[in-house]
Formats: C-alpha cells, structure tokens, sequence
C-alpha cells in the first residue's frame, strides 16, 4: 500500500492530488488543508470522477486532521500563500516560512520516514529551511521547481522547433527556481537526441530560454494569481518517481554538499529520484558561462536563504 499525503488544498495541492488520483500512482491520497471543508469538497468532487474514469486510488480530504497523514510514503508540502502579479516568489518568505515550518514538523510527527516533496515558495529556500528544522537525511528532501521548469522549458522549445511533439524534446533547467535565477540549458537542448541549435537560430534558442524563465510571471500575469496545472502534474511526476522507484533523472533542487562548487544552500540541479528520493545528484561539466550563471544563481538563492532568520 502506498500512501501520498498533500499539505495544502489550494489550486497547485488540489492539482496534483487530482493528477495522482487520475494518474493513479498511489493507493491512497490525502489532501489536508487548515481550512475547513475546503479538503472534503475538494476531494469529494476529485472522487466523484472515479466512476466516470475508472480509478482505484482512494483521496481523502481532512481539515488540518494530522493523525489522518499517518504513515505517508511521500508528503507534499504546498503550502502558503501563491504570488500576485508583479510579486517575485522571494516576496513571499515572510509568510510562508512559518507556515512551512509548522507543517514540517506536524507532517514529521506522523510520518518520521517520508521522503518530503516542497513545493511553497521560494521553493529553494523553503526547501533548506525543511533541511534545516527536520533532521531528514538529505536525500529524503526533493524541491520540485526543477520539474516545473523544465517542463516549461520544453514546452516552449516544442512551439520554438515547429509545434513538434512535446515528448521527443529534452531541456534541463537548472539554478534557482526564480525568474532571474533559472538557468535554461539551451546548449543541451534537443529534439531527438538532435541539438535543438541544428533546427533554431541561437536569438530563438535564447527568447526560449527568456519565456521559460518568465514562464510562472506571465501565468501570474495572465490569471491573476499563480499557475497551477503544470506546477500540480510536475509535482506528483517527482512523487511518481519516488513511489515507483523509476531513478529518473529529474533536475530538483537539492541539498549541496560541493556538487557544481557550492554548498549549504538547496538548488536546482539534475537529480536521479527513486524510493530513497534524491538517490544521486548528476554532476557534469558546465561551460564557462554556465559556471558564472550558477554561481550567480546559489548567491540570490543564499541571499533569500539569509532572510529566513528574520522570517521565522
Ligand atoms: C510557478 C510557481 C508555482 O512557477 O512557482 O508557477
């Protein structure tokens, strides 16, 4: 039996519960808000299309009810308030760090052995503060921004090659999960194996890059708060991964320990995820350039860091 449990019930933690029931890749979810009713509703609405689609896997919505998580295999932390337009996700800290640190330790009473999916922004920072205040290995601590991004990534690359099949193209991205700090890998991105540089000028190749590092502030633009659908299925991809143990590679951020020249401080960077979570980081050689993008990158994401001192 695997059990998922998901903290927040707001549109990203109601999308991904929806996503791994309708993809079924647990026996049994739970989606736990503080809100009361919100969870129940939620989740009632989500069965409701159980007989229409088929679904074995159970959800179960509870108001702030812990005992309920008990014995969780993956925990999802989302929450926290969203950003409004013109909001950078940094913004965001003074709220959500206490938030998180609530649930984390709430989650932990219950399930002492879960691998912790984070999702509230900022992520990477929300992800070190979870490293920080739960004693957890550090593999067992997956923040899932690499995930998002880089399927936005290849989303706008599939349109930029000629509206080709989303699946046949390959983009890392890697670096902080904030709109100046992602680092699209443009020099690694492919359609079927093919550099995408063959097909593409290098100025398409770096609005690719730019749209893809704007991508969550021109949904937050558009909607008016911030995305939701592609946040929610990246997130319960990284929880597929773990639940199957498919040791697929993944770009998460993650506890570094020297991997790419820094430490102390949680960052996107290629992750091969199984049972264990983040079983390896993926270490390879980046060009002079992408060195100085990275570096620049784990110094925002340590000035954020920084502030969590203050926050909590
Ligand atoms: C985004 C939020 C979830 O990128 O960070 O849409």
């Amino acid at each position: 039996m695997s059990k998922v449990t998901v903290v927040g019930a707001g549109n990203v933690g109601a999308t991904c519960a929806n996503v791994l029931v309708t993809t079924q890749v647990a026996d049994e979810v739970v989606l736990l808000d503080i809100k009361e009713g919100v969870s129940e509703g939620k989740a009632m609405d989500i069965m409701q299309t159980a007989n229409i689609l088929g679904l074995e896997t159970r959800l179960c919505g509870v108001t702030n009810d812990y005992t309920k998580t008990e014995g969780s295999d993956v925990v999802v932390i989302t929450s926290g308030i969203p950003r409004k337009p013109g909001m950078t996700r940094e913004e965001l800290i003074g709220v959500n760090a206490g938030i998180v640190k609530s649930v984390t330790e709430n989650v932990l009473k219950h399930s002492p052995n879960a691998v912790i999916v984070c999702v509230s922004n900022p992520m990477d920072t929300m992800t070190y503060l979870i490293h920080k205040i739960s004693g957890l290995p550090k593999n067992k601590i997956i923040g899932m921004g690499g995930a998002l991004d880089s399927a936005r990534f290849k989303y706008f690359l599939s349109h930029a090659l000629g509206d080709v099949n989303a699946k046949e193209v390959e983009g890392i991205v890697i670096g902080g999960h904030g709109d100046t700090t992602m680092i699209p890998l443009t020099r690694f991105a492919a359609y079927r194996g093919i550099p995408a540089s063959e097909f593409i000028s290098a100025e398409k190749l770096a609005a690719v890059a730019a749209d893809t590092m704007v991508g969550g502030a021109t949904l937050t633009k558009l909607l008016g708060t911030s995305a939701w659908y592609a946040p929610g299925a990246a997130t319960a991809q990284v929880v597929g991964a773990v639940l199957h143990n498919e040791k697929k590679l993944i770009p998460c951020s993650a506890l570094l320990e020297g991997e790419y020249g820094e430490s102390d401080l949680c960052i996107g960077v290629p992750c091969v995820l199984g049972k264990n979570g983040i079983e390896k980081i993926v270490e390879f050689k980046l060009n002079d350039e992408e060195k100085a993008l990275f570096h620049k990158s784990a110094e925002a994401v340590h000035k954020t860091n920084a502030a969590l001192a203050s926050a909590l």
